[in-house]
């Protein structure tokens, strides 16, 4: 039964276990199928056409699981294939942008919104076009910061190094006395902290994982497809590739230990 199947959900990587962590806390006896496209991230570097192939057949691969909803969860592929996906593909689709611009838009006080994301996220001008259709009045000051991944990924959270590439990257925003600022990037909801302290406490940062959990929620019970909360659910990781710090790096990113991964082939998928 179509109630019954799992959710999809999938990122350039390791960065939408972010988002995983809300859904489960959200949706705790649903099913879940988790795809990391970790043999060909980043993708925040790339062209739109290529991030949209690979998006493509990632949920071809999805859709073969038999799954009911898919969560991208990863604001490059959101910024540039989100309605390329929704026109080609006919279940439903939950981008990561439009659930934490509503936030975001709902409560900025003087109508001065910073954006960060890659340059992906940045260039394709989805942000700025989400927020603009909400509220066109708001002032939108976007900046891209491709380090913070990598800081990331290497664990620098709170070091000199996160604190010192934030205040350079930051340092426009701060000049225009922006007082909401989104996260647009699976990764950066990690260095809150750093950025909170850069910014400023007068600053609210937006994590959007949070909302896009909800919006999911939502979504599903309008259609008639939340699981009976009498069951266990399972969580099910699939990877393009399999690096020896994979399940190290997941757990930082998820919060709990991943005992099983499997490793597909995706050019079986490519159409
Ligand atoms: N997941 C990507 C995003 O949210 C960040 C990592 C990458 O560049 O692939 O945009």
């Amino acid at each position: 039964m179509e109630i019954d199947k799992a959710i999809g959900i999938f990122d350039s990587g390791v960065g939408g276990l972010t988002v995983m962590k809300e859904v489960i806390k959200e949706l705790p006896f649903e099913d879940i199928i988790y795809f990391g496209d970790i043999a060909r991230t980043p993708y925040g570097s790339k062209s739109k056409e290529t991030v949209t192939k690979y998006a493509r057949e990632i949920v071809h691969f999805l859709s073969s699981q038999g799954v009911k909803i898919i969560v991208v969860a990863c604001n490059t592929v959101t910024s540039f294939a989100l309605e390329t996906l929704r026109q080609e593909f006919r279940l439903p689709i939950i981008g990561v942008i439009k659930p934490g611009v509503k936030k975001a838009v709902e409560i900025a006080g003087n109508k001065r919104v910073g954006v960060i994301g890659t340059e992906g996220t940045i260039l394709s001008g989805a942000y700025q076009r989400e927020i603009k259709s909400i509220q066109p009045s708001v002032e939108i000051i976007s900046i891209s910061c491709p380090l913070f991944v990598p800081i990331v990924e290497e664990g620098w959270i709170d070091t000199e190094v996160s604190n010192l590439v934030a205040s350079e990257y930051l340092a426009p925003l701060k000049t225009k006395k922006i007082d909401t600022l989104i996260l647009g990037c699976t990764h950066y909801p990690m260095l809150k902290k750093v950025i909170q302290k850069v910014i400023g406490d007068g600053v609210k940062l937006v994590d959007s994982a949070t909302q896009v959990a909800i919006e999911t929620k939502d979504v599903l019970s309008k259609n008639g497809l939340i699981r009976e909360s009498n069951r266990k659910a399972t969580h099910k990781f699939y990877v393009s590739d399999l690096p020896p710090k994979f399940k190290e790096l997941a757990k930082r990113f998820l919060g709990e230990e991943i005992r099983e991964v499997i490793k597909i082939d995706m050019s079986e998928f490519v159409k």
